[in-house]
Order: C-alpha cells, then sequence, then structure tokens
C-alpha cells in the first residue's frame, strides 16, 4: 500500500533493541521489495524467522498455454468447474502470459498449511464466500465481492466460513503478477506529496480494511509453509508458528476492498475504461464495472461504442447483474477479446439500450498490455460459437431512421425521457 500503517507493539525506533517479557529479543525482519527503495515493512517476531527445514519442492505451478499463435475472441463458462483443491492448490489458471496469471478456485476443502507466493502479488476478487485470512501482518476478515491484495512475500492462510444454505459454492478469482511488479492503486488517483488519496479518486483509505488483531500466534512445533518460486510450490516447516509477529510498520501489507465501495464515475457521454480503473501493475490493469447511472445526455447511447484497444487484451469476468444484452453470457462468464479485433454491442443491443438510465452489471476487467494465452483448461470451458455472436442484424427495421437530410429520428425504444425504456441495460466494456 502507499500509505503508513502498523499494529501491535513497536520499539521507538528502529533497528535498537527491542525485549520480549522473558528478556530476550524480539526478532526484527525488514520485508523489503526492489531493493530496499521500494515498499517496505519492518516486522518483530517472538522468534528468528530464520529457523525453516526441512525444504523440498512438491510440485510445479508452471502454466502450460494453447493456442499461443491463435487470436481470437473467447468466452469460458466458469460455473461448471467443479471444487477442487484448497484455496491454492484448486486454483485453475485459465489466462495468462509473462506478466499475470488469472485462474478461478472453487475450493473443496480446507488448508492445513500457509502459504506464500514468493514470485506475485496477488489479487483474489472472492465472488461467493467469506471467511478469514490469517496472515504475518495480521487478520483480515472478508465477504462476498471483496478484493484481497495480498503482496508477494506475505505468509497467509485461508480460512473460509461454511456458506449459507441458499448461496453458491464459494469461488473466487485470482489475479497475480508473473514479472515481479506489485499491484497497487493507480498513481494518478494519489498525491505526489503525501500519497493520500485524492478528491477524484473512485475510492479512498477509508474504503480499504487493512489486518487487524489478531495478530500474534506463539505456538511451539511443527508448521509447514509452502512457497511458491520459480514455478514450483516447495515446503518448508518452521520450528515456531509462522504467524508469531508481535507488531509491525510500514507500507507494505495485505489489505480488502470491497467492490461494491467502488464509486463509479459517470458523465453525459460514455465513460471510457480508465474511470474504473482499480488497480494496476506493469503491464496490465484490473477495473471494476459497478452498478452506476448511465450517460445522461438525451440522446446518449448508453451501451459501449465499438472499439479496438489496440495495445490491449481485455478480460471481463463477469459477477452479477443482467446480461441479456450479451449472448450467452453468464454469472461466471470470462470472455477474452483480443487486441487485434474490435468489439462492441451485440447485434440490436444498442437500439434496446436507448433510453436506460441505470445498469445494474458487475464485472471485474483484467486489461494485459502483452497477449494473453489460454490455458486447456480455458479451452475445455470455452463457448467455440462466442466470435460469431456479433453476426447478424445490428440495426432492425424497426429501430431509428435516417432522414435523406442526415438527420436522425428516434427509433421504438426513443430517448432517456421515455418512460417504457428506463430499465437496467448492459454496459459492460
Ligand atoms: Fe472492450
Amino acid at each position: 500500500m502507499p500509505y503508513y500503517s502498523s499494529l501491535g507493539q513497536l520499539p521507538p525506533k528502529r533497528h535498537i533493541q527491542f525485549r520480549r517479557p522473558d528478556g530476550a529479543l524480539y526478532s526484527e525482519e525488514v520485508f523489503g521489495t526492489e531493493g530496499f527503495v521500494g515498499p517496505t515493512s519492518t516486522i518483530y517476531h517472538i522468534h528468528p524467522p530464520t529457523q525453516v527445514t526441512g525444504w523440498k519442492t512438491l510440485y510445479s505451478t508452471k502454466a502450460e498455454y494453447v493456442e499461443t499463435d491463435t487470436m481470437r475472441m473467447r468466452h469460458v463458462k466458469s460455473a461448471p468447474m467443479p471444487p477442487k483443491g484448497d484455496p491454492i492448490t484448486g486454483r485453475v489458471v485459465l489466462f495468462g502470459n509473462a506478466d499475470c496469471e488469472m485462474s478461478v478456485c472453487c475450493p473443496a476443502e480446507g488448508m492445513d498449511y500457509h502459504y506464500k507466493n514468493g514470485q506475485g502479488d496477488e489479487c483474489l476478487f472472492i465472488h461467493f464466500g467469506s471467511g478469514t485470512c490469517y496472515t504475518q501482518f495480521g487478520t483480515l476478515k472478508f465477504r462476498k465481492k471483496d478484493y484481497i491484495i495480498i503482496p508477494k512475500g506475505t505468509i497467509y492462510r485461508l480460512v473460509f466460513d461454511e456458506q449459507p444454505a441458499d448461496e453458491p459454492d464459494v469461488k473466487f478469482l485470482v489475479i497475480e503478477t508473473c514479472n515481479h511488479s506489485h499491484i497497487l492503486p493507480p498513481p494518478r488517483y494519489l498525491s505526489k506529496k503525501t500519497s493520500q488519496f485524492l478528491e477524484h479518486a473512485p475510492y479512498c483509505e477509508r474504503d480499504l480494511r487493512g489486518p487487524e488483531l489478531p495478530l500474534t500466534f506463539d505456538e511451539a512445533g511443527e508448521f509447514e509453509v509452502r512457497i511458491k518460486a520459480r514455478d514450483c510450490v516447495h515446503t518448508y516447516t518452521y520450528d515456531y508458528h509462522p504467524l508469531d509477529v508481535v507488531g509491525w510498520d510500514g507500507c507494505y501489507y495485505p489489505y480488502c476492498f470491497n467492490i461494491d465501495d467502488f464509486s463509479p464515475i459517470t458523465g453525459k457521454h460514455h465513460m471510457p475504461p480508465p474511470t474504473h480503473q482499480t488497480f494496476e501493475a506493469h503491464n496490465f490493469v484490473i477495473c471494476s464495472f459497478c452498478p452506476r447511472t448511465l450517460d445522461w445526455h438525451p440522446e446518449a447511447i448508453p451501451v459501449p461504442y465499438n472499439h479496438s484497444n489496440l495495445d490491449s487484451d481485455e478480460v471481463l469476468y463477469y459477477v452479477e447483474g443482467d446480461y441479456k444484452a450479451r449472448k450467452g453470457i453468464e454469472v461466471g462468464s470470462l470472455t477474452l477479446h483480443p487486441q487485434g479485433i474490435p468489439h462492441g454491442p451485440h447485434p440490436g443491443t444498442i437500439e434496446k439500450s436507448l433510453g436506460a438510465e441505470f445498469t445494474n452489471e458487475l464485472a471485474v476487467m483484467c486489461d494485459t498490455f502483452r497477449p494473453l494465452h489460454p490455458t486447456k483448461a480455458a479451452l475445455d470451458l470455452d463457448d467455440i460459437a462466442y466470435p460469431a455472436s456479433w453476426e447478424g442484424e445490428h440495426f432492425p427495421q424497426t429501430s431509428g431512421t435516417h432522414k435523406a437530410d442526415g438527420s436522425h429520428k428516434a427509433g421504438r425504444n426513443g430517448t432517456r425521457s421515455d418512460s417504457n425504456a428506463k430499465k437496467a441495460k448492459a454496459d459492460t466494456w
């Protein structure tokens, strides 16, 4: 995170003697990034964090991409994915490249170990579920529709609550960095002088939920910490509970942000995707498309214009809302629109959208600046008819008509003032 925080006990100065109640010294650990010139936290352990044994390599995590020389629109339906593994081993990579990996996880069991991603930051989006993320920086209580940002190197364990009978099974999306960059708020949202979130930012410090107590677990025994590094998961044994921290301070720690706390920026005419940006890392951005008032020009076209995002591949993960204007899209769908092909509204949806004042769609988007590739798991869930879903008559005869002088007469759906046309329509990019 860009701003300073602290939790627990701290000595008055860095790198001085700080003693436990029994007189022994606490073990200070500087948890630094970018060669100690990037965001850093200073952590105080009861026991030296260096006491690890029993290391061995468990399994490879290297994603195997297929059809890497094929560019086409894709629609992957994740709803049929069966539960498997735990919140780490159950992650199924669907798309990725050298900068990031996107996975969906429907865990079937809990974690009886702690985990550390030693090669990238993680952004978890909790689609269904709630629970507790125990970390070395403290405890994060998370709920449905939370983003959880877990910076590289953080030791953590995810414990999900039992889902109510009327709720879907636990499911979450994972976007993690593969290029050693960090997932942060866009710099333009922050003051250059103080890192304070500025007035034009769609969220601010009050929306971010940092780690809280309990922080310290002082237990002896054998504790497994699985560490992802070098595209493999390794197991290490700690002689003490790995979350034996009594205090920390700094600007490097995990936090939660609920997507419902994102305040959409709306306009008289269609607002572009950067207004929805939530986070970024090197070579990719994460955006939140949230329920919002639509464009209020009397002749506004509320759905997006056709667009070529020439430097980006776009992946959308559909969370909730009415997707009737998008053929075949359902909750849990992921679409990939590659940079080489324009995309936009499906046939007939432009006229149907006229007069709409509100959209209830909720989606998470990840735009990458280098081509994304699917995995075999993605192809197994791919709707191969999707690339042809733009074929057909876009402007039915009953729609608006153009006069000889070039002016336009509104069609059956009218303008925004038409009281029959005020229901929500699809608006996602
Ligand atoms: Fe798009």
